[in-house]
């Protein structure tokens, strides 16, 4: 007999057995008592490894603001390196559920990476937190009850950047970007904004992910001599996309715009090369709160390092795990009452407050910032909560 079916039998005969002389609630209270396991599915090789290291940093300063507990419980904690690679995605999902019983996945970072992660949430039913692949579907066509974003939907971040640069009369522009769903969705957001601001778009390039050979289409940049550049690229990929195109004298010549992820994470990286770059982005280093300013001197204090949106992102994460734990007194099986709770919370983040939308994503304010002396400063609020579309969910 397997030690598994060996273990189901002899919980039973001692749920009989409990029953039978009334004892039946210890047990079940001794069950609650037992550890929460939580699911890390995230990235820590590859060009996006530093953006799982700031994810799971900042998840564990939450958690460890509450004593390291959650609802209560201890934690057990399982991680699996999702690489940043797809085709991956489901069997790596499938072990923690199957394998390591969580109940709770915190994952992950590339969008589609978590279309795998996605495809195995909605089949089992497990509590699912992503801490920041934007892609669409996880909160559009395909938004599930069990599935929560902390993060942003890929497009959230370019829909506020299109009328900034009209408005600056940069209204030629190229797009370029890693051609995956992060990068075209990013685009979407870029094309809806620009051109109903009066922008045009001359030219899309784009290059496989991960690679950063940049080299050829600087060149093609060069020739068109377009108002503005305009991109998507993230981790380690941005920090060599930015001191290329500086590199390649285009910096100084023709400015350079992006989602903000572009210059997160990666400013020791890169430098001189990055200032004066202007972002949009749901997060600011230099938002001048009390709130920020904690949470930055806490987790420069725990990590020796400075976090990003990234880890932003993570500790928002716990914030919101935390908030549906405590209204179910750890009980994370009490699925009506999590769910309920995590909808209606509100996230005091170092970003600013957010809401959830109906379609579980981030309602949030999206700012305007320019790198100067490898920090990204706010010049504005380029959106006001803003919140995805969310065509097609049918929650809410
Ligand atoms: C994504 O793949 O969804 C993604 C990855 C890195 C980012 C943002 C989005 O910084």
């Amino acid at each position: 007999m397997s030690s598994s079916r060996r273990l189901v039998l002899s919980r039973s005969a001692t749920l009989i057995a409990a029953a039978s002389t009334g004892l039946l609630l210890p047990e079940i209270v001794r069950a609650q008592g037992a550890k929460v396991r939580i699911g890390l599915m995230l990235p820590y090789t590859g060009t996006f490894a530093q953006l799982g290291v700031a994810i799971e940093n900042g998840l564990r300063l939450a958690i460890d603001e509450q004593g390291g507990k959650l609802g209560g419980r201890e934690i057990e904690w399982f991680k699996v390196d999702d690489e940043s690679d797809p085709s991956k995605g489901v069997e790596n999902a499938t072990k923690l559920v199957q394998r390591d019983k969580v109940d709770v996945i915190i994952g992950t970072v590339h969008s589609g990476v978590q279309m795998g992660i996605h495809k195995v949430a909605r089949d089992t039913g497990v509590l699912t937190l992503i801490p920041n692949a934007g892609v669409h579907a996880a909160t559009r066509a395909l938004c599930a009850p069990n599935v929560f974003r902390t993060s942003f939907t890929n497009s959230q971040p370019t829909l506020a950047l299109g009328k900034v640069l009209v408005d600056k009369g940069l209204k030629k522009a190229v797009w370029i970007t890693w051609k995956y769903a992060a990068g075209d969705e990013a685009f979407e957001g870029f094309k809806e904004s620009y051109t109903k601001a009066g922008g045009t778009i001359v030219k899309e390039l784009g290059l496989p992910f991960p690679n950063v050979e940049f080299q050829a289409l600087l060149t093609e940049i060069a020739a068109i001599k377009p108002d503005v550049v305009v991109c998507f690229f993230a981790g380690g990929g941005a920090a060599k996309f930015i001191k290329d195109y500086a590199a390649a004298g285009l910096k100084g010549k023709i400015p350079l715009y992006g989602s903000g992820f572009l210059t997160e994470g990666v400013l020791d990286a890169a430098g001189p090369a990055a200032d004066g770059i202007v972002t949009t982005m749901h997060y600011s280093d230099s938002l001048d709160t009390a709130r920020n300013k904690k949470f930055r001197l806490d987790y420069a204090k725990t990590y020796k390092s400075q976090p990003d949106v990234y880890a932003v992102q993570g500790y928002d994460t716990g914030l919101l795990l935390i908030q549906g734990a405590n209204a179910v007194k750890g009980d994370l099986n009490a699925k009506p009452a999590l769910y309920k709770a995590m909808e209606g919370a509100v996230i005091d983040s170092p970003r600013g407050k957010w809401t959830m939308s109906k379609a579980h994503n981030p309602v949030q304010d999206i700012y305007l910032r320019v790198v100067e002396n490898k920090e990204n400063k706010v010049i504005g609020v380029a959106a006001k909560a803003l919140s995805d579309s969310g065509a097609g969910c049918k929650m809410g």
